[in-house]
């Protein structure tokens, strides 16, 4: 079957399985940046946002997406950009492996939030998980990002 939707505001148009999932559909038509680490909905590396919102690409079924909008970290580069810095600088940046999906979900956060508290911040990136430390530093390198213009 063909799917449309829109990959980073330019109109696609790819030929799926049925019962396939976003994640698969995406790697397969050459976008790697999506990483797939549980393939179950629980580390949130390949995360990505349809519709502007932060959602697991491994669980979601690419035919249930005609007409949408996902973005990926091609689709926000210069804010990814920024993240990365702020992840540096505070040392959560290790192995990378989660790095693009917390980009995409710090990316969601700072949009949907003026003022996050701690325990906001906790709740909207609660999904996404890192193999390499605690979260500690991440907590600051989000704060960094969340204070830049
Ligand atoms: S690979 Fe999708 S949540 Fe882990
Ligand atoms: S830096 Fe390695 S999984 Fe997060």
């Amino acid at each position: 079957m063909i799917v449309n939707f829109y990959l980073n505001n330019v109109e696609v148009s790819y030929s799926i399985k049925p019962g396939e999932y976003l994640a698969e559909t995406l790697r397969r038509h050459g976008v790697k940046s999506i990483k797939v680490g549980c393939n179950e909905s629980s580390c949130g590396s390949c995360t990505l946002l349809i519709e502007g919102k932060p959602m697991m690409s491994c669980s979601v079924l690419t035919a249930s997406l005609e007409g949408k909008h996902i973005t990926t970290v091609e689709g926000i580069q210069e804010e990814a950009a920024k993240i990365s810095k702020c992840f540096s600088k505070q040392g959560a940046d290790q192995c990378g492996f989660c790095n693009v999906g917390f980009a995409l979900v710090i990316y969601a956060l700072k949009r949907e939030y003026k003022n996050p508290t701690d325990e906001e911040i906790n709740n909207y990136i609660v999904g996404n998980l890192c193999r390499c430390s605690g979260l500690q530093s991440h907590m600051k390198a989000i704060k960094e990002y969340l204070k830049e213009e």
